[in-house]
């Protein structure tokens, strides 16, 4: 049948076989004429009948090619006609737990939408114009990777542009991480790259605008502001958070690890839900420890996990780690290291772990500003699951999966009021819960 298949679709042999073909038919003839035994529509059925069964394999195999097709699942989204120089993949949307947010997270290709726009590539006069010639007015401070300005984008978007102010190699890998990454990664729970500018040696990037700034600026106010984050909103970014490493780890293919993972890091919109941002140090890695990565020692003090910091080798686990300093900031107030403290309670982690197990102390350890509402059972669950995170035996940590699975649960029975600040916690039975 191959054989056939291939006679018949290739020219030079279909030649080959007319000819022959031409060359039977004459000795056929004259066969014919000297014997007389060969009748003509005998001859005309030696040619036809291996045609008609050409046809009909073609026919079938095409028949067989097409339902084959259409059972085998569909590939995800634009991966299936996307970039093929695209590192990575999503997952299959089986492995998203149901959440209608959850499947919007699509790496390398967001669902359409009206407000899908992809990435741009800015000028740098755009972004001048933009930020009024980056003018003092619109400087918001200098962060980690370079001035941060306020701007408004042509098309009146709100946005945040972060210059380059690095020189050398660790500033344009930083730039090149977070282009690269941002373009491909689609979640909600991720502060959205708008685009770039990469106009000689200029680098700048275009991040969507978080009017609430940072979780660490909310929960350690360095001007006395009364605290503002009240215990479901702080469970509800804790999950967000939980979601928008699960993505990265348990989602995408290969995982990617933030690597920077901390409360400045963490930026929250109007509605004060989280989202993850500064992708400048994440790496491709895995959680197993045959996958881990070995690598410089880069991140933040206080949200280090130790086997990183002593050793350099790198796994999801690590970012594990370090959203479990999160939770402890979220339940304490506390920041990861604080020298004016008794000693003793300089560093958080060392500070809440043996508290974290004992229901009697735990309940101390809760944010003062919290004036103690919250519930107890889901301080005692949430302390556990910090517990369980911050332990220096990587391998035990839970995956982010778990974490967002216990998570769900006490989110979903916090009742939310529409006013943030003035937030009264309450409880009510959840459906789902
Ligand atoms: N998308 C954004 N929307 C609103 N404010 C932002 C946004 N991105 C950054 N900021 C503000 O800019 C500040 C500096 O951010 P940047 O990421 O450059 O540095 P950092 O997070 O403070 O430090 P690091 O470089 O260690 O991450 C943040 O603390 C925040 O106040
Ligand atoms: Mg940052």
């Amino acid at each position: 049948m191959v054989t056939m298949k291939t006679n018949a679709t290739e020219p030079p042999t279909r030649t080959h076989i007319k000819g022959s073909r031409s060359h039977s038919l004459h000795d056929n003839q004259h066969h014919h004429n000297r014997d007389h035994h060969i009748h003509p529509e005998t001859t005309i059925l030696v040619v036809l009948v291996p045609i008609v069964i050409v046809i009909l394999l073609l026919a079938i195999s095409l028949v067989v090619a097409f339902l084959r097709r259409a059972k085998s699942p569909k590939p995800n989204g634009t991966a299936a006609n996307g970039n093929k120089s695209c590192m990575f993949n999503a997952h299959s949307i089986i492995s998203f737990n149901g959440t209608t947010d959850m499947k919007r997270c699509i790496y390398g290709g967001r669902p359409p939408s009206a407000t899908s726009k992809g990435i741009q590539v800015f000028t740098y006069k755009e972004l001048q114009s933009a930020t009024d010639n980056f003018n003092q007015t619109n400087l918001v401070t200098k962060g980690g990777f370079g001035y941060v300005y306020r701007g408004l984008l042509r098309d009146g978007t709100p946005s945040v542009i972060k210059m380059l102010h690095r020189e050398g190699k660790q500033g344009e890998r930083a730039f090149r991480s977070e282009v690269d990454l941002l373009s491909r990664l689609h979640c909600p729970y991720l502060v959205d790259l708008l685009g770039y500018c990469a106009d000689n040696q200029h680098k700048l990037l275009v991040f969507e605008y978080m009017p609430n700034g940072t979780l660490y600026d909310r929960l350690h106010p360095c001007d006395g502001r009364p605290q503002l984050l009240s215990w479901g909103i702080r469970m509800r970014i804790a999950l967000d958070c939980a979601r928008a490493l699960e993505f990265l780890h348990e989602h995408t293919t290969p995982s990617v690890i933030h690597r920077d993972f901390k409360s400045t890091n963490i930026l929250l919109n109007e509605n004060f839900r989280g989202k993850v941002s500064d992708f400048g140090l994440a790496k491709i890695g895995s959680y197993k420890l045959n996958g881990m990565i070995s690598t410089r020692v880069l991140g933040t003090t206080g949200y280090l996990a130790p086997e990183y910091a002593s050793t350099g080798k790198l796994t999801t686990k690590s970012d594990v780690y370090s959203y479990g300093v999160v939770l402890l900031e979220l339940l304490t107030g506390r920041v990861p290291i604080d020298t004016n403290r008794p000693p003793g309670e300089h560093v958080l982690v060392s500070w809440a772990l043996p508290r974290l197990t004992n229901r009697a102390a735990v309940v101390e350890m809760v944010d003062p500003n919290l004036h103690g509402q919250f519930s107890r059972k889901d301080l005692i669950q949430v302390a556990a699951i910090a517990a369980m995170c911050v332990q220096s035996a990587a391998d035990y940590r839970p995956l982010m999966t778990d974490v967002v699975q216990s998570l769900i649960p006490i989110v979903h029975s916090i009742s939310f009021g529409c006013s943030t600040s003035s937030f009264r916690f309450s409880k009510r039975i959840s459906p789902r819960s």
